[in-house]
């Protein structure tokens, strides 16, 4: 029988791995200097927490299924909900702002393609429990600043922002009804990854008219809070909105994170849960889809049984992320390395190869050493071949320290390098 991997999944091989754990380290540093601690869920749930909120499209992503006591349960296909619901059962004993994050590896039945896959690894930065845009400003900082710190400039990636009830308010002013607000989002979400003709079709099932779709297009386009400010005429319902906007782009610049930043109210959102301003990180050319996503979502701590609390974050995918910075050439050279080899130079010298190994392993450093008895040059070659640094070459008299990359070499006696193995590090 022929195993494979099933579709939309990947294996990691230890140099994909390198990558894999490259990319989520420069996560994990970005967000420990910016001030989040890290928490983690169960990698399914309860499937009612994942339809109760998220919107028709993850739902009908789901990984679901019954256990055997007859319960319904889903692998998680976000971590935003488990956030939700972890930070409800303890809301009275956090102190606020809450500010998380986490690296989950999540699963969604999407017909894979580029960039979206049907397991990946998300990170996601949240604040909850602040009200204030500056929450969202510094969400949006932190994934500017693990970007950076991954190679990418802002002439790489740019974090495109919208408002929910900027957008809602402009559906309300062409005259879409209420209750079509909804479906109305979730088409203007898919719009840029369709044609016209295909936008206009779905734009009708979900209701809206062709001139509603035009005036909707015509806010959309703008470029500037000037020209948003206008097209609203400064109406007082959406001030505060149009506020929060200026502070948000205002506050980025002042963190040295403007460049990065630009309006873009095309931005929409395929989730149903964000109440305010929300983002997506694409490439500059925009030729592959989101690295990111996110926003503020202030109803849904509610929704899930808790009280109505603020929240704003984001996720950010490995796949997306993954493509654009081998394109752009960002992966360093992550060749596997150690600190020394342990090499003998006859056969009988193995028992004192093992005590030389223990010794360095014992000391924190890393050292590897052949199986098979082999010749020195063979040896020496399977040294560079691991990346070894060093290589430690056990003679009856005594040990050479040689140096890999210079060819540099020092003898010592093997009593004074078994106690001090980590002072051959220094080579004269
Ligand atoms: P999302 O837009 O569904 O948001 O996903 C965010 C990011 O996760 C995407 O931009 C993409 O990088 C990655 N992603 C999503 N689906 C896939 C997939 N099938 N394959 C590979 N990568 C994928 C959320 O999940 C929100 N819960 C984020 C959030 C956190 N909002 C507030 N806090």
């Amino acid at each position: 029988m022929d195993f494979k991997a099933v579709k939309g999944t990947r294996d990691f091989y230890p140099d994909q791995m390198r990558v894999r754990n490259w990319i989520a380290e420069a996560w994990r540093r970005a967000s420990l200097r910016n001030g989040f601690e890290e928490y983690d869920s169960p990698i399914f749930e309860y499937l009612d927490l994942f339809t109760a909120k998220s919107g028709q499209e993850i739902a009908g992503q789901l990984f679901g299924f019954t256990d055997r006591g007859g319960r319904r349960l889903a692998i998680r296909p976000e971590i935003t909900p488990s956030l939700a619901r972890m930070v409800n059962a303890r809301i009275n004993s956090l102190p606020r702002p809450i500010k998380w994050f986490s690296l989950p590896r999540l699963c969604r039945a999407e017909n894979p393609q580029r960039g979206r896959l049907r397991e990946f690894f998300q990170w996601n930065v949240d604040v909850i429990g602040a009200d204030s845009i500056l929450a969202d400003a510094e969400c949006i900082y932190v994934a500017v600043d693990a970007l950076g710190e991954l190679g990418l400039s802002a002439d790489d990636v740019c974090v495109r922002i919208g408002s929910r009830p900027l957008t809602v308010a402009a559906l309300r002013a062409a005259g879409v009804p209420a209750e079509l607000t909804g479906p109305a989002l979730a088409v203007l979400d898919k719009r840029p990854r369709l044609s016209d003709e295909d936008f206009g079709k779905l734009a009708a099932d979900a209701g809206l008219t062709e001139g509603q779709i035009a005036a909707v297009g015509r806010f959309q386009e703008a470029s500037s809070l000037g020209e948003l400010r206008s097209h609203f005429h400064d109406c007082d319902e959406v001030k505060a909105d149009l506020d929060d906007l200026a502070e948000l782009f205002a506050t980025l610049e002042a963190m040295g994170a403007g460049d990065y930043c630009a309006l873009d109210l095309r931005v929409v959102r395929g989730l149903a849960y964000y109440t305010g301003v929300v983002y997506e990180v694409f490439d500059r050319s925009q030729a592959l889809r989101a690295v990111a996503g996110g926003g503020r979502y202030d109803n849904l701590l509610e929704v899930l049984g808790g009280p109505k609390v603020g929240a704003t974050g984001f996720g950010m995918g490995d796949v997306v992320l993954g493509i654009l910075l081998a394109e752009k050439g960002k992966l360093p050279d992550l060749s596997p390395r150690i600190e020394y080899f342990v090499i003998e130079a006859t056969e009988e010298l193995r028992p004192k190869v093992l005590e030389v190994v223990g010794a360095l392993r014992r000391a924190g450093l890393s050292a590897d050493f052949n199986y098979r008895p082999q010749s020195i040059g063979k040896q020496l070659k399977a040294a560079n071949r691991r990346g070894a640094a060093r290589a430690v070459i056990v003679r009856a008299d005594g040990v050479s320290i040689k140096d890999l990359a210079s060819g540099a070499q020092r003898d010592r006696a093997l009593e004074e390098f078994l106690r001090a193995p980590a002072g051959a590090e220094h080579m004269q």
